[in-house]
């Protein structure tokens, strides 16, 4: 069934190109474009083929896949003469996996051809769970059409249908909501007890007996080697915690906590940390960096 069905993967980025990898090796034709041309040439040696544009590549499938940093990236790949609208079938499906929120899902549908099957399916897991399949993935679309792609969205990781199209969205981001405003939790707990003059050794100890124990733990070797190696980049963070806010002011919901989020990573980001791993804002807010 695989080798029968033609994907277009447009975003070959740390997420993108590991899951185009898996699509390919599961034996599907999959067509890749990503705007630095060098990053289709490991998937084009495995077999894929390198399309002209994002529309050349969505002309020849009958999915088409996302993954793009965010909202201004994905208008890029999709309007205009060379992008996706230009060249989709209005059979075809089009699956957008970046994180965007569901106002981005909504400017997306409308700007497709009538027709055109939009699934909003964004990922929860990062670049080792992308390259063993292992994704968690927020389906929103019409059941028929999740059912339809369950297969090839199996081929990633374990896809959960959780409503009509913008509802994948809104499930992604209010999981990394928890992620952010965790992370700024922790990492004022522990500027707080160095403040305070409380030795790192208590500080952990404390945490362990704490909602925060499990985060403390997993986060406690970067924190004291100062080495966060770049899974999600601080800047796509930064870029999900304007999309919770504007999904929030969107729906009317007030938001002091993300908001205060939200800042940490702005402060860190213009400290230089944008290229890190998000978890660098811990340094940030401990005053490490
Ligand atoms: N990394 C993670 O752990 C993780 C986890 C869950 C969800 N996500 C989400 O998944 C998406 C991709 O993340 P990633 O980590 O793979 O990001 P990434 O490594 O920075 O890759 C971004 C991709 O977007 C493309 N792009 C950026 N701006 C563009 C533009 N103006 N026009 C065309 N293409 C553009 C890049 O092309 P170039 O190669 O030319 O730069 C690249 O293919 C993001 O929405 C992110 O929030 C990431």
């Amino acid at each position: 069934m695989a080798t029968m069905t033609a994907v277009a993967f447009v975003g070959l980025g740390a997420m993108g190109g590991r899951m185009a990898r898996r699509l390919v090796d599961a034996g599907y034709q999959v067509t890749v474009w990503n705007r630095t041309a060098a990053r289709c040439e490991p998937l084009v040696a495995l077999g894929a083929q390198a399309a002209e544009s994002p529309a050349a590549a969505a002309a020849r499938a009958d999915v088409t896949i996302t993954m793009v940093s965010d909202p201004a990236a994905l208008w890029e790949v999709s309007e205009g003469p060379e992008g996706i609208a230009a060249g989709i079938d209005h059979s075809a499906t089009l699956i957008e996996m970046s994180t965007i929120g569901p106002a981005g899902v909504t400017r997306l549908a409308t700007m497709l051809p009538d027709g055109v099957v939009v699934l909003d399916a964004p990922v929860l897991g990062s670049v080792s769970e992308a390259e063993a399949g292992d994704l968690g993935i927020f389906v929103g679309g019409p059941p028929e059409s999740v059912e339809r792609w369950r297969p090839l969205l199996s081929t990633l990781g374990s896809p959960r249908r959780v409503g009509p199209t913008g509802a994948g969205a809104a499930a992604k981001l209010t999981a990394n909501l928890t992620l952010l405003g965790v992370l700024g939790v922790l990492g004022e707990a522990i500027a707080l007890a160095q403040g305070m003059g409380l030795s790192r050794e208590a500080t952990f100890e404390v945490l362990s007996a704490t909602p925060l124990g499990a985060q403390a733990e997993r986060r406690r070797d970067a924190i004291e080697t100062g080495s966060f190696p770049p899974r999600f980049a601080l800047s796509l963070a930064r870029k999900d915690a304007d999309l919770i806010l504007d999904a929030a002011a969107a729906a009317g919901v007030d938001m002091g906590l993300s908001r205060a989020a939200r800042d940490w990573l702005v402060e860190a980001e213009a400290a230089g940390l944008g290229d890190q791993d998000y978890t660098a804002v811990l340094a940030h807010i401990t005053g490490n960096d």
